[in-house]
């Protein structure tokens, strides 16, 4: 992690169009190869230059969302095209529901329309959705075709931004259809930031907070100072969380990226129970790390003290701390052994035993996780 140099003086790298010290960089190593994440203020204008240092070829696509479209789409393409490149721009309708087969399929069919070939690549321009799906599409249009992540929201650019996780849902649960493929490069404009609804702001906090009980607690006190005109170094250090744990274990082997899923097991069965785009995925992830916590305290020590602060820096951003009224909380328990981390039956679960500290424990079983969904 650093900040990138300015000019012409980078030796590995072709003109960077920003003043040193204005933009951070942080690498991601993904098995042979690596991609950068540029954060700062004012990329997006420059997003053609930037694209040019790491992607060939010329005809593209920006995949984007119906909201999305209006605030940066013409941006983008104009920027793209000052660098030659000839973009074209697919808006798809927002929110979770479009985060499907039918949808990726759709867009495969608009991009051999759009005469994209093997040397084409994609451009992701919006929140995770918007993300996880136009990854997805770059990992089986032609067999695969490189893909550039330009994450507009919170959550998108301190977490689903990078890893590789690309994917859609299926009726039976998230993600649950989905391929590994690395982005060519991110660009985090923290300015994009700047027009994000108030729900929308606070639900990427989820994750970060996340980052914090799982890996850092200074980053945990740090919450409550972020600064919404700059958060580039908040960004950053949570891009270096996630960008460590991913590059020491691409593919879930061990179990350091498997902390990335504290929260996840009951709040992605939460997300899809609520009906998708009806919780957010943060919103849902709140409710699964308070959950998370209750079983902690039983199963990895961790203090009451802490689960009062966990649940304090979750309602500090209006994330949910308790299920609303009525919720059926029996499809939660019903759709817990699908998923992704059942194996064989088996729970693999992310404890915290601290603030900053975690770990995948066996020892889990369905009654702690019951309880805990009860107490919810
Ligand atoms: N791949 C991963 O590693 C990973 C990690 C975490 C989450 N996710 C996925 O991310 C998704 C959630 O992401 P999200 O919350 O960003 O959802 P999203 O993409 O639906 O964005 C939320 C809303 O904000 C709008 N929006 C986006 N950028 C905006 C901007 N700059 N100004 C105004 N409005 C804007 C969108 O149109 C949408 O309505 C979930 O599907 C989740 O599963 C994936
Ligand atoms: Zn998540």
């Amino acid at each position: 992690m650093d900040d990138v140099q300015g000019g012409s003086n980078r030796s590995d790298r072709r003109y960077f169009p920003f003043p040193l010290g204005t933009v951070k960089s942080v690498e991601v190593r993904a098995g042979q190869q690596g991609y950068e994440v540029l954060i700062g203020s004012g990329l997006l204008a420059e997003t053609g230059q930037l694209v040019r240092r790491d992607v060939d070829g010329d005809r593209c696509a920006v995949v984007t969302d119906a909201n999305v479209a209006p605030l940066f789409g013409e941006m983008v393409c104009a920027s793209l095209r000052t660098a030659n490149f000839r973009p074209e721009l697919i808006a798809i309708e927002p929110g979770e529901g479009s985060k499907s087969i039918a949808q990726a399929g759709a867009l495969c069919e608009k991009l051999s329309a759009a005469g994209l070939d093997r040397s084409s690549f994609l451009v992701s321009l919006g929140g995770g959705v918007v993300g996880d799906l136009a990854g997805f599409v770059a990992s089986i249009y032609l067999r695969g075709i490189p893909y550039v992540s330009i994450p507009t929201t919170l959550l998108a650019q301190v977490d689903s931004c990078i890893g590789g996780k690309t994917g859609v849902n299926s009726s039976a649960g998230k993600n649950l259809i989905g391929a590994f493929h690395h982005p060519a490069l991110v660009v985090a404009d923290t300015d994009t930031l700047q027009t994000l609804p108030e729900r929308i702001w606070h639900e990427g906090f989820a994750e970060a907070i996340k980052h914090g009980i799982i890996r850092d607690a200074g980053l945990f006190d740090a919450l409550a100072t972020v600064d919404r005109d700059h958060p580039e170094a908040f960004v950053e250090r949570n891009i270096a969380i996630k960008a460590a744990l991913v590059t020491a274990d691409e593919r879930e082997h061990n179990d350091l990226r498997s902390l990335l899923n504290f929260g996840h097991t009951i709040g992605h069965t939460i997300e899809h129970a609520a009906g998708y785009g009806n919780m957010l995925h943060g919103e849902a992830i709140s409710l699964g790390m308070v959950a998370a916590a209750q079983v902690s305290v039983r199963r990895a020590g961790l203090s009451l003290g802490e689960v009062t602060r966990i649940r304090a820096a979750l309602q500090a951003h209006h994330l949910p701390v308790t299920l609303p009224s009525g919720f059926p909380r029996e499809k939660i328990i019903a759709a817990l052994p699908r998923d992704k981390k059942f194996e064989n039956g088996r729970v693999r679960f992310v404890v915290a035993h601290a603030i900053g500290r975690a770990s995948v424990s066996s020892e889990v079983t369905m009654e702690d996780l019951r309880a805990a969904v009860a107490a919810l």
